[in-house]
């Protein structure tokens, strides 16, 4: 079932996320967020995007493997994620995201990470990224930290896009996918 994306202005974007535990529901709510991505041709969803304060996010960014070779078979689940290490090294990148529809912007970024998390399964992996998927998975554990992308952006571009964000969180600008009305 594809699900409503919830867009920037909605509280549950900046409410504090809570771990998850097993259950029965998880398995179909997992698969709504991947086919709610796949219907929204983003590269990432976090729970909070589809209205849960929870620990969990899923990402596809097999689509992107022919520009980004180490995204090919990068398609996981991330629940309970914690962030172990961050490098010094950064690279700024334009993002977007599916709950701020119409902008993106450069942000600064640490280029890799140590992680652990809870696959599907509840089987605890640590793994190190870099590049593209690294950034990927930065910007939807921000997600779980209550933040969105335009959080890191410099004070210059903040206080460009403030008409921009003042407009989606007042409904006026909306998506061209399923979201839900402020
Ligand atoms: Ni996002």
């Amino acid at each position: 079932m594809i699900l409503p994306i919830y867009l920037y202005g909605q509280p549950i974007l900046r409410k504090t996320t809570e771990e998850i535990e097993n259950s029965p529901e998880l398995k179909q709510f997992i698969a709504d967020m991947y086919e709610t991505l796949t219907a929204a041709e983003g590269c990432g969803l976090a729970a909070p995007q589809v209205g849960k304060a929870w620990r969990l996010f899923v990402v596809d960014a097999t689509e992107l493997a022919e520009d980004y070779p180490e995204c090919k078979d990068f398609k996981k689940t991330f629940i309970n994620p914690e962030i172990l290490e961050l490098s010094e090294e950064t690279c700024s990148y334009s993002e977007g995201c599916l709950s701020l529809p119409g902008i993106s912007e450069n942000v600064v970024r640490p280029v890799s990470l140590r992680i652990r998390y809870q696959d599907e399964n509840f089987v605890e992996h640590e793994e190190e990224y870099s590049g593209f998927p690294a950034r990927i998975i930065q910007h939807e554990y921000d997600h779980l930290e209550a933040h969105v992308f335009t959080d890191r952006i410099s004070p210059i571009r903040k206080t460009l896009v403030r008409n921009k964000l003042a407009a989606i969180a007042k409904g006026k600008v909306g998506a061209r996918y399923k979201y839900k009305k402020q």
